[in-house]
């Protein structure tokens, strides 16, 4: 496969660290210093179907295929408003396409495992153009006075078209079953039969366990798949990486032993935007001019599961 479009939408509301420190025990200086987040945008009066759609009608435009031109919709989505449907019939609806959609909630790690089903897909159906939507509002999942978890988050949608090609040179994903690590559990509708206790609450997460699950598997994920495509850390050309916090991202960058300049960075704006931050990362490069045709990027990702992916793509735009 390769890609042939991007693009992304965020929520209009800038949320400060200085906001952060009217309702809760903690500072800018502590934010930016523990993670390089400086803001991040969160979702006030919008809905995520409606950026998930911008985000996919942009990537659309970007690649130059109309609706009717999509011949499957993949969507990464941990939650939304809608328990169901799955919010890629609900893109589907708003982009006006009439191809199938599938629902994916793999987490952080989304889009990796979404581009590694796309390039199924085009090699044994008859595909041409596959949409890739990758939309999260990690806000409506916080305790927002856990000031450990929440400062971290920020919402946004990404998206991707990808056609047939030959740009995918290695993909590798993995989920090792670690729930404790970080999760979140809501209470479901009451029922005459129930007798069980149910919790309901925002995301729990072991932030020094995540950090070391973050930087250990990344690091074993990227080894792989530069031995898969037989090439090593230097003929990278840039590391697209899940963008969480600069230190997981710094810590990679020392195991490479690659210039900082090859690992861009927009946590500092946006905090982590879950699935989207790849892709969203992606098309903030693509449009401004920062990608070069025949460059080797490596993407790698991680989140709740735990789950972990990589690949190394040829950015052919
Ligand atoms: N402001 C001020 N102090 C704080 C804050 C805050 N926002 N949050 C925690 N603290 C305090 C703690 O209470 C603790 O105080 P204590 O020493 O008195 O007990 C102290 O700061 C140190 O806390 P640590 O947890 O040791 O801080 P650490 O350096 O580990 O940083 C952090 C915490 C930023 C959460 C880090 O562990 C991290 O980034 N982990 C990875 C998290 C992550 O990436 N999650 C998402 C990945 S998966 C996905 O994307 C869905």
């Amino acid at each position: 496969m390769r890609i042939i479009g991007t693009g992304s939408a965020r929520p209009s509301l800038v949320v400060t660290n200085a906001m952060l420190e009217n309702f809760l025990d903690t500072s800018d200086e502590w934010i930016v210093t523990r993670t390089g987040i400086h803001e991040r945008r969160v979702i006030s009066s919008e809905n995520l179907e409606d950026l998930a759609s911008t985000a996919a009608l942009r990537a659309m435009e970007d690649a130059g295929v109309t609706p009717e031109q999509i011949d499957f919709i993949i969507c990464s989505n941990v939650v939304n408003e809608y328990v169901t449907p799955g919010l890629g019939c609900i893109i589907q609806g708003k982009i006006g396409a009439t191809c199938p959609t599938m629902d994916i909630n793999c987490a952080c790690t989304g889009f990796i495992y979404a581009l590694d089903i796309a390039e199924s897909y085009l090699a044994t159906k008859d595909m041409k153009n596959i949409l890739i939507v990758c939309a999260e509002e990690p806000s409506r999942m916080m305790n927002w006075k856990d000031r450990s978890s929440c400062i971290l988050f920020g919402d946004a949608a990404g998206a991707a078209v990808v056609t047939k090609g030959d740009d995918l040179k290695a993909i590798r994903l993995s989920t090792h079953c670690k729930v404790e690590a970080l999760y979140q559990k809501r209470k479901l509708q009451p029922t005459p039969f129930l007798t069980k206790e149910e919790s309901d609450g925002g995301v729990v997460m072991n932030g020094q366990d995540v950090f070391k699950l973050a930087v250990s598997s990344s690091i074993k994920d990227i080894d792989k798949v530069l031995g898969m495509a037989g090439i090593t850390a230097d003929d990278i050309d840039l590391y697209v990486l899940h963008q969480a916090n600069v230190r997981i991202i710094e810590a990679i960058q020392h195991f490479v032993k690659q210039d900082r300049s090859k690992f861009p960075v927009n946590l500092n704006k946006y905090g982590n935007v879950s699935s989207a931050s790849i892709p969203a990362l992606l098309d903030d490069l693509n449009r401004g001019n920062k990608l070069r045709t025949g460059e080797m990027l490596l993407l790698s990702a991680f989140g709740a599961g735990f789950t972990t992916g990589a690949c190394i793509l040829r950015w052919s735009k």
